[in-house]
């Protein structure tokens, strides 16, 4: 199978719609993940791991979605050993072009004996019974050994070498708990294809977690040494410290192709946008000095610096902003712009968007351009963010007029739109941000709780417009909001009335009769 490929050419999978949307609060909603999984297509990832079926029928309705809107890349869905996981991954998978059915159990004698209180040769029929049982439904399936870096390496080989012969295509070893270190997970790895005989038969695959921030060095060792599939997410999102950072591999590939010549599909060019739309669904911002996609990974601030990449950027640049998609200067339209400028800039940032959510855009990019000097590409990235999926909103933010300053009482004067009806309250708070959300409570009451409320400037300046995310939680679930304006009080009530609005859709699809405010 091997000698058909590229032997340098490492597959991208994307499990930021999995592992990824495992962190707590990084909850996406079908829209969402559909967005995130067109732009993954987009950018040339080679498999998304779309969800885990069994775990809710959200999660279901997700996969299956995925599956049926993506057409180039393998779409993949995650399944215990168990018969019921992997008939429901099947199902979810059912209008993929290319399905893939991720199967799992752990191997190590921790997990083993603690985990799945289970004999060792118990684990290794279940090995063999849940490969051949996914085979029934897809040619691709993919197997891994969880705690696969902790597994005592007689019984990983075997374990190995048995799904390969119940049909597994690729054998991905996870470092689940963040443990390994580079030389010992690329000695693993190695220790893998010396000693188990059908290996040539799979590709081998890696998925590292980032306890000890060496997720990323732990998969490139890998890679020098075989694995020709590394999983990953964007802006490393994932199960506590997160998972191997998609954008840190692909530029570490890239930059550094004279120490590691192995080749990706993924167009380096979609990172930045990849980054910011992950980051603005989940709420989980990026640190400034993140690698790749932090704010100031291309900054240089210091005098000596400036004055070399002037003179030559490669003094201080090992990479151009440009090569993953990161056009700073870049003032874009003003007030006299008009509709067709600003569809085909929109087309140009990768939207399309119907006539009245662009209607809308319109209105409120004129708005933004009568307050504000300079309106960037990530302005209108913020602005359209804020405006994508809302046309079915049952609360709509009209107005809002608030009242603060040190000698307080801080009140907040609300316009909303609720069920098509104007409604109107004043109330006050503990400042203008608890004023402005007492507001919101006062003219639909509920119940659910504030866990994060966030504030990001969009570009450089006062004028700058702010992003807030809020995140509320009712009965142990938890949606994040996004709002964007250049007053960050209206940013704020926007994020909460979008929350709130993606707490009813929830509601409703878990208890209809629970819909009344
Ligand atoms: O970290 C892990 O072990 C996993 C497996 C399901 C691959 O996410
Ligand atoms: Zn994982």
């Amino acid at each position: 199978m091997n000698s058909q490929r590229d032997k340098n050419r490492v597959i991208i999978f994307d499990t930021t719609l999995r592992d990824g949307e495992q962190s707590p609060g990084a909850s996406m909603n079908l829209e969402e993940k559909l967005r995130i999984a067109q732009m993954l297509e987009e950018m040339g990832v080679d498999v998304i791991e779309a969800g885990f079926p069994v775990a809710s029928n959200g999660d279901f309705e997700a996969v299956n979605a995925v599956a049926r809107a993506i057409k180039n890349s393998t779409v993949a869905g995650l399944a215990r050993a168990g018969r019921a996981d992997i008939e429901r991954a099947a199902d979810a998978l059912k209008p993929a072009v290319r399905p893939r059915i991720h199967t799992f159990l752990s191997t190590s004698p921790l997990h083993m004996k603690y985990k799945l209180q289970m004999e060792p040769e118990q684990v290794h029929q279940l090995v063999i019974d849940s490969v051949t049982l996914a085979r029934r439904f897809t040619d691709d399936v993919e197997w891994s050994p969880e705690d696969g870096s902790r597994t005592e390496h007689d019984f990983l080989c075997r374990c190995v070498e048995s799904a390969i012969k119940a049909g597994a295509r690729t054998i991905n070893i996870p470092d689940t708990v963040g443990y390994a270190v580079p030389a010992e997970f690329a000695a693993l790895i190695a220790m893998l294809f010396n000693r188990v005989p059908n290996i040539d038969q799979a590709i081998v695959s890696v998925h590292c977690h980032n306890d000890l921030g060496l997720a990323v060095a732990n998969s490139l060792a890998a890679v020098a040494v075989g694995a020709r599939q590394v999983e990953c997410t964007i802006n490393g999102l994932g199960e506590r410290a997160g998972n191997a950072a998609l954008e840190e591999i692909i530029m570490a590939l890239r930059t550094r192709a004279d120490a590691m010549p192995y080749t990706t599909g993924v167009k380096s060019e979609h990172i930045t946008k990849a980054s910011r739309l992950v980051s603005t669904i989940t709420g989980f911002v990026v640190q400034p000095n993140k690698a790749i996609v932090g704010a100031n990974a291309f900054a240089h601030e210091s005098g000596i610096h400036q004055d070399g990449v002037l003179k030559h950027a490669q003094t201080y640049e090992i990479m151009t902003p440009e090569s993953v998609g990161l056009n700073r200067s870049n003032i874009v339209m003003g007030k006299h712009s008009g509709r067709h400028a600003f569809r085909a800039k929109l087309k140009d940032l990768g939207f399309e968007l119907g006539d009245n959510a662009l209607n809308d855009a319109f209105r409120r990019f004129k708005d933004l351009a009568d307050k504000k000097k300079h309106v960037y590409d990530e302005d209108i990235v913020a602005l359209v963010d804020d405006e994508i999926g809302r046309a079915n909103d049952r609360i709509r933010f009209v107005s809002l007029q608030v009242v603060c300053g040190s000698k307080g009482p801080q009140t907040a004067e609300l316009e909303l739109e609720i069920d098509g009806q104007a409604l109107h309250t004043k109330a006050s708070g503990d400042g203008p941000v608890d004023a402005t959300f007492n507001a919101i409570k006062a003219l639909f009451p509920h119940e659910a709780t504030l866990r994060l409320f966030q504030v990001n400037a969009v570009t450089e300046g006062t004028d700058a417009q702010a992003e807030v995310t809020v995140r509320l939680e009712e009965s142990g679930k938890s949606v994040n909001g996004q709002g964007a304006d250049t007053d960050t009080l209206v940013a704020s009530a926007r994020a909460y009335v979008h929350a709130l609005n993606k707490l009813l859709v929830k509601r409703e699809k878990t208890a209809p009769a629970a819909m009344t405010a």
